[in-house]
C-alpha cells in the first residue's frame, strides 16, 4: 500500500514538472521543450533537488541522459518521435551506459549489436539504470565489434516496453529511494535499422559529450541536497536552545555554518561556470568535472555536519537531515565517481600545459 502511494505520488510529481517545462528545459518548444539554457536547467535541477533529490534525479536524467543526446545527436525525425513524447511528464526516458562488469571503463562494453536485415539484434545486460522501472525508452550503447575498443560502440534508441528487453529487480537503495534503479536486459532485443543515433561508432564519443552535460545535472541535483542540508541546519540551531540562548550563539556551531556557506557558494558558482560555458558553445568538459567534484563532495560534508549540528535529532527520520546524508552520497559515484572526476580534470589540465 505504501509503495503503491509513493508510485502515485512519483507519476503526480513528474506530470507537475513535465506540465512546467521541468523535464525538457533545454529542448526548443518547436519539439515541445520549454526552450531555455543551461543555466536554467541548473537552476531548475537544484531547486527541485532542495526539495526531493530522487525527484531532481528523475528530472536530471531525462533532461541531460536521455533527451540530451537526442537533441544534439539525432535526425529530425528522431527528434520529432523520440523527444517530443519526452517533455510533457506522459514519458520518460533513461540512459544505459554501465555494465555489470564495467561502470568508470565505460569503453569496455560488451552488450552486443548485430545487424540482421533491416534490424539490429541486442544482447547483453546494462546496469544501475536510473529511471528504469519508469522509462518508456533508453538510450543504450552496445558494441558491433569488440576488437576495436570504444570506436567499435554505437548508440541506439530503444522503446520500452519491448520484446527482448526485460527489467532487473529494483535495486534497494542507501538514497534517492523513489527513483527507480534496475538492470536491463536484452535478449535477441529486435530494433529498426533506424534506430541508431548518430554515426556507427560513435556511441563512446556520444556517451562522453552527453556525461559532460550530465554532470552539470548531478552538480545541481547535489547544490540542492546541500543547500537543503544548510536549511535545515540554521533552522534547527535557531531554534536549539543550549547554555542559556540559541545554539548559532556560539563560536563552535558559527564556524561550521560558515564552512558549509562557503562550499556551498563555491560549487554552485563552478556549477553555473560549467552551464553558461556549454550555453555559449565553449568547451566545458574539464569545467563540468570540477563542478561536479566539488558539489557532491560539498553536499556529503555539509549534510554530515548538518547531522553534528542537530546532534541526536539529526540522526532520527523525524528530521530530514538524515535523508540528505543518505541522498548525497549516491552524487559522488553516479554519472562518473569522484576518482573519474579527478582524472578527467587532470587530464584536461595536463593537456592545456603541453599545447
Ligand atoms: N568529449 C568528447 N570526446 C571524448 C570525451 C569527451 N568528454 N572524453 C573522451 N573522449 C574521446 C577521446 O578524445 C578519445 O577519442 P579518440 O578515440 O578519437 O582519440 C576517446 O573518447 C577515448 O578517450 P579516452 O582514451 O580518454 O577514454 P578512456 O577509455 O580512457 O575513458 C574516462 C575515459 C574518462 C575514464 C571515461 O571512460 C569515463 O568518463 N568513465 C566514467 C563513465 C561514467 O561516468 N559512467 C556513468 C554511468 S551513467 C550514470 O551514472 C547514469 C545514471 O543513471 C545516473
Amino acid at each position: 500500500m505504501q509503495c503503491e502511494m509513493v508510485c502515485a505520488l512519483k507519476s503526480f510529481q513528474v506530470k507537475k514538472m513535465g506540465s512546467l517545462g521541468l523535464l525538457a528545459v533545454e529542448v526548443p518548444e518547436q519539439f515541445k521543450g520549454a526552450g531555455l539554457d543551461y543555466l536554467a536547467y541548473s537552476i531548475a535541477v537544484e531547486e527541485i533537488s532542495r526539495g526531493c533529490a530522487s525527484t531532481g534525479v528523475i528530472a536530471s536524467v531525462n533532461n541531460s541522459l536521455y533527451l540530451g543526446p537526442i537533441l544534439k545527436f539525432g535526425s529530425e525525425e528522431q527528434k520529432h518521435k523520440w523527444i517530443s513524447p519526452f517533455t510533457s511528464g506522459d514519458k520518460i526516458g533513461c540512459f544505459a551506459l554501465s555494465e555489470p562488469g564495467n561502470g568508470s571503463d565505460a569503453g569496455a562494453a560488451s552488450t552486443m549489436a548485430r545487424l540482421d536485415g533491416d534490424e539490429w539484434v541486442l544482447n547483453g545486460t546494462k546496469a544501475w539504470i536510473t529511471n528504469a522501472w519508469d522509462a518508456s525508452a533508453t538510450v543504450v550503447f552496445a558494441t558491433t565489434d569488440k576488437s576495436l575498443k570504444h570506436k567499435g560502440i554505437s548508440a541506439f534508441l530503444v522503446p520500452m516496453p519491448t520484446a527482448g528487453l526485460s527489467l532487473g529487480k529494483k535495486e534497494d537503495k542507501l538514497g534517492i529511494r523513489a527513483s527507480s534503479t534496475a538492470n536491463l536486459i536484452f535478449e535477441d532485443c529486435r530494433i529498426p535499422k533506424d534506430n541508431l543515433l548518430g554515426q556507427l561508432g560513435m556511441g563512446f564519443k556520444i556517451a562522453m559529450q552527453t556525461l559532460d552535460g550530465g554532470r552539470i545535472g548531478i552538480a545541481s541535483q547535489a547544490l540542492g541536497i546541500a543547500q537543503a542540508a544548510l536549511d535545515c541546519a540554521v533552522d534547527y540551531a535557531e531554534k536549539r536552545m543550549a547554555f542559556g540562548s540559541p545554539i548559532t550563539k556560539l563560536q563552535a556551531i558559527q564556524f561550521k555554518l560558515a564552512d558549509m556557506a562557503v562550499a556551498l557558494e563555491s560549487a554552485r558558482l563552478l556549477t553555473w561556470r560549467a552551464a553558461m560555458l556549454k550555453d555559449n558553445g565553449k568547451p566545458f568538459t574539464k569545467e563540468a568535472a570540477m563542478a561536479k567534484l566539488a558539489a557532491s563532495e560539498a553536499a556529503t560534508n555539509i549534510a554530515h555536519q548538518a547531522i553534528q549540528i542537530l546532534g541526536g535529532m539529526g540522526y532520527v527520520t523525524e528530521m530530514p537531515a538524515e535523508r540528505h546524508y543518505r541522498d548525497a552520497r549516491i552524487t559522488e559515484i553516479y554519472e562518473g565517481t569522484s576518482e573519474i572526476q579527478r582524472l578527467v580534470i587532470a587530464g584536461q589540465l595536463l593537456k592545456a600545459y603541453r599545447s
